[in-house]
């Protein structure tokens, strides 16, 4: 019988590493059966084979062709299910779907990246794309925050986001340990005297809702302008693809208009942070 081949049939992806990030989240290395290449911002459909599937925005360098990443968390049935898979199980993709940054018109700005909890997943793949023309760019700084120093994902690359001399690196945790020298603090307390002309400047936000709606209203208060303002929102998704109508946000459909929108676009939709 010929393969079926259609937008909603997976190709396959064998998991060749499996990365612990902190106790609730994981990443996962996936080698497609076929060439995979996304642009940074844009998501996937990772699928568990007999049980369904869930959106996921690749947190690995879009450079790379051979192998991409996913960060994980765990917080219900699917998720649970991924956090159980094992090195050298097939899973399914679909994508990449939707749109993602626009790298080209951040250039020559100055850049503010904000992230929350596993929210720095998506903002990964866009600190290695600006990392790869990094001259490209005035400044960047990236802010981060996580509940506790535990949940911090890839602390094992903070010195790496340092390296570049025009990069700043700001950390912060809700709640701290007896080791943490750090912030502490809601990541909003990282964005006191940021040096950027923020008028000028782009930011970049993903996080949980509520941090995207804190860190926006401060960012306003700053002087940000809302056209510069970028978001990645998050909705429940089915098709992926423009076609079901599940992913609605006013009158977009974050699938196929997002997941990236600035914050002039959306600001109008009553549930825009729900
Ligand atoms: C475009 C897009 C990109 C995404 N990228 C990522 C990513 O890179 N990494 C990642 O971990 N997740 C990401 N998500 C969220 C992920 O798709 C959901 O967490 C997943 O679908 C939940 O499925 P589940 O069956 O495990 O949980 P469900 O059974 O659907 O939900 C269980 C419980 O968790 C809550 N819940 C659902 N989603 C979230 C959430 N995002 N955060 C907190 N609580 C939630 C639900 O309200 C419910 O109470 C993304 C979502 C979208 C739309
Ligand atoms: S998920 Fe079907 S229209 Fe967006």
């Amino acid at each position: 019988m010929p393969k079926m081949n259609s937008i909603y049939t997976p190709k396959q992806a064998v998991i060749t590493k499996i990365i612990e990030e902190t106790p609730t989240i994981k990443t996962l290395v996936l080698k497609p059966e076929e060439e995979f290449s996304f642009s940074t911002g844009q998501f996937i459909e990772l699928t568990y084979p007999g049980k369904g599937e869930a959106p996921f925005t690749p947190s690995s360098d879009p450079n790379k062709k051979e192998e991409f990443e996913v960060t994980i968390m765990k917080v219900g049935r699917i998720t649970a299910l991924f956090h159980q898979a094992k090195v050298g199980q097939i899973l399914g993709l679909r994508g990449p779907l939707g749109k993602g940054y626009p790298l080209d018109s951040f250039v020559g700005k100055e850049l503010l990246i904000v992230g929350g909890g596993v929210g720095l997943a998506p903002l990964r793949s866009l600190i290695y794309a600006l990392f790869s023309r990094i001259e490209d760019f005035k400044k960047i700084i990236i802010c981060y925050g996580a509940k506790t120093p535990q949940d911090i994902v890839y602390k094992y690359q903070i010195e790496e986001f340092k390296k570049p001399e025009n990069v700043e690196l700001r950390l912060t945790v809700d709640k701290a340990d007896q080791n943490w020298q750090g912030n502490v603090g809601v990541v909003t307390t990282l964005l006191d005297n940021l040096p950027l002309n923020s008028s000028q400047a782009v930011s970049v936000v993903c996080g949980p809702p509520i941090m995207m709606k804190f860190t926006t209203w401060k960012l306003l208060e700053s002087g940000f302008l809302e056209e510069n303002i970028y978001l990645s929102m998050e909705k429940n998704m089915s098709c992926g693809l423009g076609k079901c109508g599940h992913c609605r946000l006013g009158r977009f459909y974050v699938c196929k208009d997002g997941p990236v929108f600035k914050y002039s676009e959306i600001k109008d939709i009553e549930d825009i942070w729900d």
